[in-house]
């Protein structure tokens, strides 16, 4: 229903009242005046289903009790807003219900760490930051996703948090994107999978988990304003699809939905996302959540959205007073407001809020800092290598340069990042370079380096451990290392330090975060002038990128090996020596095809750069529709830097023997063998390449697989079959049409060494919707 109508409702039922009040208005107001007495809590049994003990719960309470529901306000003391009585203090905050037992929903930020805005919780409060959600896809591996939401959710519980806002499932269709670190890469399946993982890990600890930015959300530059323009059938095969992989796999009991406009309207009163394809395609059960300031109606009500986040920051609370006086004159019916509050307990009572309130308690940081070592030892993609790694212990002098190297490893901005402390008890504070900003973004330009020290991780396995010397003097020289430390910021002076030593490990960092798009993908603070010298001055030079998406590298050729480090959390300084030392086997893949630079992309400038602010900035993804990625490299005929799913390891794996099945789906098995001298761990990748329609680059499954040198396992792959449908907008479904499809397993998306052909029967059009999967 549009607001004007309402408003129109609104305005006769209230000219109606005035000279006789209809039935309907007065048993609203009724109830809403007179809370029924509560002798017993029959929804407290646990024997009923959740949808039961919702309906129990909802014929006791008043219309104002559900609207209590339905909104609340920022749980943090930002500006004129101060923290909500009752609060345990994080993003979000909806009162409890003392009279029926209802607990208050406290909502944390965020995919990777439970937040503490502003030191809410006070500044002692430490969660354990994880590796970036992006260096989670990279690890292709869903079960360190499962493992992180685990310990996600025992942290956030910890606090007394019973809602983490976690499970960012935008797809990264430009790598200036701020924010594609909180998310997992570019391809439906594996983002659906990854995230869906992180969902279910994290609502196994007993609390609820909210996937999001529903839907489009691919930008963040003009957030506010931007209208994302795509074809129905384009937006069901790519991000959609990725949310209803997400969906499906981790149930979350909340849907956060975005900013962004799509196709011209707000994506959080947008009745086609929200009421069409979330509730009745995909028979979504749980409640929608606006994004934080992203409410701009009360039409948003009937057009699917549930709950009004951080109220006190739209134009108005409309899911308070508006929405009771709408409904107690007849233009939102109840019926709704019941469905909306049924949403919200029902999810409640699913995910153990009611039966298994989280207890404040200790935290075993140590037991989380290997969840975060884990995840970021499998993330890190090794990009290039020529022989140099591993580094052999042999080496007699590195050059260890880049700034803040000596302190720890970089972290994405925004409302995602676990500022400070985390500091465990032998370990340097965290070290925050704030690179200035206005407002928010001051709050969020922070470059928050988790004290994990690469050159300390880096020496001690050079050095040794260091014993501490008698003379604690800060003016005594350093004890003598066979590692020579330089902040980069003078190329001339690093380049000296690099020619003194027989290798140079050089790292680079790209701060990004939410709010904004990096301008373009270079590296920012002259970093590629600082490579060049380095790698002049020493042919033996390794560039680690600590990066939240894939950067320009015009001097990729002169370096020896190149390292995708990402935001790499917690661990991030020991991981990455671990890898550089082979003490563990790289395994990670891209997540995201890594462009040469922009003039690869659809749109090589970012829409709106420069718009002025305010003005409506239109997104056109119909330019690659479903074709994000490495689909639109494949499809344009155009040579990344690297392609998705690439990523090289200290073994060679080999696939042989593929043999391909048809019928209703693609079944292929194939054989992998370590033929190398070193365990590791191989991610096979089955592929589309071709349809009776015509070419199209799908990736249909993949495995992880760990093998020691020498072995062979042989590994089966089923592609979900949406992957080789089409969706079909006129039938409203996914439609396989029979014949050929050609599929291959590749080692990225661009390397398809081993191919056959599948014979698919004709599958017609079905919504394949409701499936469940793990
Ligand atoms: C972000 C959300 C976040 C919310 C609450 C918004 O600005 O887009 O991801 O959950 O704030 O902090």
């Amino acid at each position: 229903m549009k607001t004007g109508a309402i408003r129109a409702v609104l305005a006769l039922a209230l000219a109606g009242a005035a000279v006789a009040a209809p039935i309907w208005s007065m048993a609203a107001a009724q109830q809403a005046e007179t809370p029924a007495p509560v002798t017993a809590r029959p929804w407290m049994d646990k024997r009923l289903t959740p949808d039961r003990r919702a309906d129990l719960l909802i014929a006791a309470m008043t219309l104002d009790e559900k609207i209590a529901l339905l909104h609340g306000p920022m749980a943090m003391p930002f500006g004129p807003f101060i923290l909500p009585e009752g609060a345990v203090g994080s993003a979000g905050f909806i009162p409890g219900n003392a009279r029926l037992g209802i607990p208050a929903l406290n909502e944390s930020d965020a995919s990777l760490g439970v937040t503490n805005p502003m030191a809410v919780r006070g500044p002692q409060d430490m969660s354990t930051p994880l590796p970036s959600s992006l260096m989670l896809a990279s690890t292709f591996n869903p079960d360190l996703a499962f493992r992180g939401g685990v310990m996600l959710g025992t942290e956030a519980r910890a606090k007394g948090i019973n809602v983490q806002l976690a499970g960012g499932v935008n797809l990264a269709r430009d790598p200036r994107n701020g924010r594609n670190f909180e998310y997992v890469g570019e391809d439906p399946l594996l983002a659906g999978l990854m995230a869906g993982q992180a969902i279910r890990g994290i609502q196994s600890t007993g609390m609820v988990a909210t996937v999001k930015h529903y839907a489009i959300n691919d930008q963040e530059h003009d957030r506010m304003t931007a209208d994302s323009v795509i074809g129905e059938s384009a937006l069901r095969e790519s991000d959609l699809l990725a949310f209803q992989i997400a969906i499906e796999t981790g149930d979350p009991g909340s849907v956060m939905c975005a900013y962004n406009m799509v196709n011209g309207v707000y994506a959080c009163e947008n009745d086609m996302l929200l009421n069409r394809v979330l509730k009745q395609d995909w028979g979504y059960k749980g409640w929608v959540m606006s994004d934080w300031g992203a409410v701009h109606s009360l039409e948003a009500f009937m057009n699917g959205l549930d709950q009004q986040s951080g109220d006190q920051l739209d134009r108005e609370k409309f899911f308070d007073a508006p929405l009771r006086d709408a409904v107690v004159a007849g233009a939102i019916p109840q019926a709704r407001v019941n469905d909306a509050a049924h949403r919200v307990l029902r999810a409640m009572f699913a995910h153990g809020l009611f039966d298994n309130p989280p207890v404040k308690g200790d935290i075993d940081f140590a037991a989380h800092a290997q969840v975060a070592q884990a995840q970021a030892e499998e993330g890190i993609v090794l990009l290039a290598n020529d022989g140099i790694l591993p580094l052999a212990r042999t080496a007699r002098r590195i050059a260890v340069i880049g700034a803040h190297v000596d302190a720890g490893v970089p972290s994405g901005m925004g409302s995602s990042q676990v500022t400070v402390p985390y500091r465990p008890a032998t370990a340097l504070p965290a070290r925050a370079v704030p690179l200035g900003g206005e407002g928010m973004l001051a709050m969020w330009a922070n470059v928050v380096f988790h004290p994990s020290s690469p050159l300390a991780a880096i020496r001690l396995r050079m050095d040794g451990p260091v014993a501490p010397t008698a003379a604690a003097s800060p003016l005594a020289p350093p004890p003598p290392s066979k590692v020579s430390f330089n902040p980069g910021y003078y190329p001339a002076e690093a380049a000296a330090q690099a020619r003194a030593a027989d290798l140079a490990i050089l790292f680079v960092y790209q701060p990004s975060g939410e709010g904004d798009d990096v301008p373009d993908m270079s590296l920012p603070f002259g970093q590629d002038a600082l490579v060049e010298a380095v790698a002049a001055a020493n042919p033996n030079t390794i560039v680690v990128v600590q990066s939240g998406n894939p950067v320009r590298m015009p001097w990729a050729d002169k370096v020896k090996a190149i390292v995708a480090s990402w935001y790499s959390g917690a661990q991030g300084g020991e991981a990455i020596a671990r890898v550089l030392f082979g003490e563990v086997n790289p395994s990670g893949r891209l997540p995201l095809t890594w462009p040469v630079d922009e003039s690869q992309l659809p749109r090589p400038v970012i829409p709106g750069w420069s718009a002025a602010p305010g003005d409506v900035t239109r997104i056109d993804y119909n330019i690659e529709g479903a074709d994000v990625g490495y689909r639109w490299f494949a499809r344009e005929n155009r040579t990344p830097r690297y392609w998705f799913g690439h990523g090289l390891s200290y073994t060679r794996f080999t696939h042989a023997n593929l043999r391909v099945q048809g019928g209703r789906t693609v079944t292929a098995s194939v054989d992998v063998t370590n033929s190398g001298r070193v365990a590791g761990k191989d991610v096979v990748q089955l592929y589309l390449t071709d349809t009776p329609g015509g070419a199209r680059r799908r990736l249909l499954a993949f495995q992880k697989v760990d093998l020691q040198p020498g072995e062979t396992r042989r590994v089966t792959l089923s592609a979900d079959p949406r992957l080789l449908a089409s969706f079909d907008e006129a039938a409203h479904g996914w439609r396989i049409a029979g014949g050929a499809y050609d599929v291959g397993v590749g080692t990225d998306a661009g390397t398809i060494a081993l191919r056959g052909t599948a014979h698919l029967s004709p599958v017609p059009p079905q919504s394949h919707g409701s499936r469940r999967r793990r």
